[in-house]
């Protein structure tokens, strides 16, 4: 059975001390889902502090990228050994790495490598623009991604990985996807080019979180789908209110087959 996993992506929002607030304010209400996996993953300048108030409970800690080499001359960018030193957890590829910062499939293919050589739980981002699913092609784009991002790794591998099914057009709109499409992409594209890569038990283990404008409101309709196996969270995760109540709807919703 596929537990749950909930992670709050905060971009490049709060300072060191305005993260320690916010994580004040949610932890003890975090803490007390643990039928779910919850994640933090705060700025990189955050992540120390953060680490000290987690520590000695079952909160994830996660990285919002990272580069794929050990050390070296490499200005600006952040190592696996310093990722693992705090965090459990890495995102990799988002949809605005690829847009603003040149993230290509390749890269994300050397991430996820690093991450799980690392001990690192990668969550994998994919998605299509809004042109590609006005094209009819998210089918083929997502598929392509999820094959790219899992190049070359066994199915050992893969199946400790998660992959975040992200609509671009979703991300910080305000326009989620319907819980029945988003559904229909983590089943049909993301867990059936899985399965056609690695068999059907590589699929049935490997979680799928949805992203994409994800709020108290839809939380439970999105999280009773049975491939939606938790939610990559954006905006609603600055506000633990919100960030509560959506991994609330998570640990509620049916058990995952
Ligand atoms: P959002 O962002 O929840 O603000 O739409 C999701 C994400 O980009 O991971």
């Amino acid at each position: 059975m596929r537990k749950r996993i909930l992670a709050g992506n905060w971009k490049m929002n709060k300072t060191a001390s305005e993260a320690v607030a916010l994580v004040a304010a949610m932890k003890d209400e975090l803490c007390q889902f643990s039928s779910v996996d919850r994640v933090l993953c705060p700025p990189f300048m955050a992540i120390p502090e953060v680490a000290r108030l987690v520590a000695g409970t079952e909160l994830g800690l996660g990285a919002q990228d990272m580069y794929w080499k050990d050390a070296g001359a490499f200005t600006g960018e952040i190592s696996p050994l310093m990722v693992k030193e705090f965090c459990t957890h890495v995102l990799i590829g988002h949809s605005e790495r690829r847009e603003h910062f040149g993230e290509r499939d390749e890269s994300v293919n050397l991430k996820l490598k690093a991450a799980l050589a690392h001990g690192l739980i990668p969550v994998v981002c994919v998605g299509e623009t809004l042109a590609l699913r006005q094209e009819g092609r998210t089918e083929s784009w997502v598929a392509g991604q999820v094959r790219a991002a899992l190049a070359g790794l066994s199915g050992e591998q893969a199946a400790g990985v998660v992959i975040a099914y992200e609509p671009i057009w979703a991300i910080g709109t305000g326009l989620a996807a319907t819980a029945a499409e988003a559904q229909r992409v983590c089943k049909e594209v993301v867990r059936a080019t899985v399965a056609g890569l690695y068999g059907q038990a590589v699929a049935e283990s490997l979680r799928i979180q949805y992203g994409g404008s994800v709020t108290p409101a839809n939380a439970p309709e999105l999280m009773a789908q049975a491939d939606i196996d938790g939610a990559l969270v954006g905006g609603a995760s600055l506000k633990a209110a919100d960030f509560v109540a959506i991994v609330s709807a998570a640990a509620q919703a049916q058990p995952l087959a």
